[in-house]
């Protein structure tokens, strides 16, 4: 059990999955739908977007997170998915190509704000011709 896990917060994903589980009579458990538990309006956006430079994720997604040494993550593509639930834990848990776990040194408020700022972003008229995936 991963020790994320056994904190009583509700913001926190109720389930993780790894290719290497082996779910008994090969069905797996019903796993939550995670919803960003914030609503979606300009404070909780403007507060990820300091989130988001207090923690450095411009450092390597960019400013306005277009794209630099890590992916942009504003013009809707995704390697492991854009909903609330996927993004929230590309960021708690990290991503094995590079991306950082944050879920040791930031509160699930603080990720849900961030997610609010990533999504709050308008795709850009200009995005690179390859994907990323
Ligand atoms: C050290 C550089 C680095 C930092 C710092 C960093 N990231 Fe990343 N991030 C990456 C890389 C590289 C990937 C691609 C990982 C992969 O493909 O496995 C990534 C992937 C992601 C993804 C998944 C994108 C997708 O297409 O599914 C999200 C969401 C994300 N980062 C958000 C953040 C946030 C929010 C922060 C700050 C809390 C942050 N990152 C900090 C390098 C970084």
């Amino acid at each position: 059990m991963l020790a994320a896990c056994n904190r009583s917060d509700s913001t926190l994903p109720p389930s993780v999955r790894y290719p290497e589980h082996i779910a008994a009579g090969g069905n797996q458990p019903p796993a939550g739908e995670i919803k960003n538990p914030l609503p979606t309006d300009s404070a909780n956006a403007s507060d990820g977007s300091k989130v988001f430079s207090a923690m450095n994720c411009d450092g390597c997604h960019g400013g306005g997170a277009l794209g630099w040494v890590g992916p942009s993550l504003v013009d809707g593509r995704w390697r492991y998915g854009g909903t609330d639930g996927a993004v929230f834990q590309s960021i708690f848990y990290g991503r094995p190509r590079g991306m950082p776990a944050y879920g040791g040194i930031m509160s699930p408020g603080a990720i849900w704000k961030t997610v609010s700022y990533i999504r709050a972003q308008p795709v850009p008229v200009t995005v690179p011709t390859e994907s990323f995936k």
